[in-house]
């Protein structure tokens, strides 16, 4: 049985991690579920954002599976570790935007899951933490490192060494979400969210992701030099010339093609 379900309404794509029995933890079977989900929305040009978010109402994701982890020896540890790692790298480069509706808690793989995305945004009743060390291991699909490049390092060794888990509102506070609202209104403002994004033109919001994550990890002047050759690009298109001619004719813009 399917453990990662996919729906789509119009141009967005809502993945469920749906083991709620387990509070949605990622064991193989659900890592390999979702890479090959992440392909096949990769592959379908009709979606241009992508919904993360858990089944249930307690979980978005419970962290790894410990059941599968306790009895890893250290060469299988740094292959689940990779398993993960390579599916997370996979949604984080997807050329699409992203956002991780946090539904409850987010624990260890579960929280690296949603930094894996662009955009969080969760639940009043969500929590956030990496309790790895309290079970005698270290985050391992990415939490060290996403972490700290989010929310600082100061704050994310504090979090990371205390094993202690935070509510949405400290989340929020610390910059790991952009916003919290009640737990029955966040199926629909994650969606509101991503039309919003999905109705802008979709080659030019692809450059901006393409931007941001690939200047982030370069000297200013070739970042800026990367940003520019994409400015560039989006003149090339179908819907940079319908929307410039929308505003200059003070008409409403046609639905953006993806051209
Ligand atoms: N792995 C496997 N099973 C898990 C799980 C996990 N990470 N989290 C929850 N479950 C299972 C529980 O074992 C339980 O199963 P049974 O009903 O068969 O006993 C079921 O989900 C419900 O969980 P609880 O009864 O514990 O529910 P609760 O409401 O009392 O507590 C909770 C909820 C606080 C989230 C608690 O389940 C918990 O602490 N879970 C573990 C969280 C955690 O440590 N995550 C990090 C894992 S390590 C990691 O992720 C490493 C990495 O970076 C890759």
């Amino acid at each position: 049985m399917a453990q990662v379900l996919l729906e789509k309404k119009g141009n967005v794509a809502i993945a469920s991690i749906d083991r709620p029995k387990a509070l949605n933890a990622l064991n193989s079977s659900v890592l390999d579920e979702l890479d090959a989900l992440l392909d096949a929305v990769c592959k379908d040009k009709e979606i241009r954002v992508l919904i993360l978010t858990g089944s249930g109402e307690k979980a978005f994701v419970a962290g790894a599976d410990i059941g599968e982890m306790s009895e890893l020896n250290p060469e299988e540890g740094t292959a689940f570790g990779k398993k993960g790692n390579d599916v997370f790298r996979k949604l984080e480069t997807l050329p699409i935007p992203t956002i991780a509706a946090v539904n409850g808690y987010a624990l260890g793989g579960g929280c690296e899951l949603s930094m894996a995305c662009d955009i969080r945004i969760c639940s009043d009743t969500a929590v956030f933490g990496q309790p790895e060390t309290g079970l005698g291991i270290t985050p391992g699909f990415g939490g060290t490192q996403r972490l700290a490049r989010l929310i600082g390092p100061g704050m994310a060794k504090q979090l990371i060494y205390s094993a202690k888990n935070i509510k949405a509102d400290e989340a929020l506070r610390i910059g790991l979400v952009n916003a919290v609202y009640p737990a029955e209104e966040l199926p629909a403002a994650a969606l509101k969210l991503a039309e919003t994004i999905a109705a802008n033109a979709p080659i030019a919001v692809r450059a901006c992701k393409k931007a941001i994550d690939e200047g982030l990890e370069l000297p200013m002047d070739e970042a800026i030099a990367l940003e520019e050759t994409l400015f560039g690009s989006c003149f090339g298109t179908e819907d940079q010339k319908e929307g410039m001619h929308a505003f200059l004719e003070k008409r409403r813009h046609e639905p953006y093609q993806n051209r």
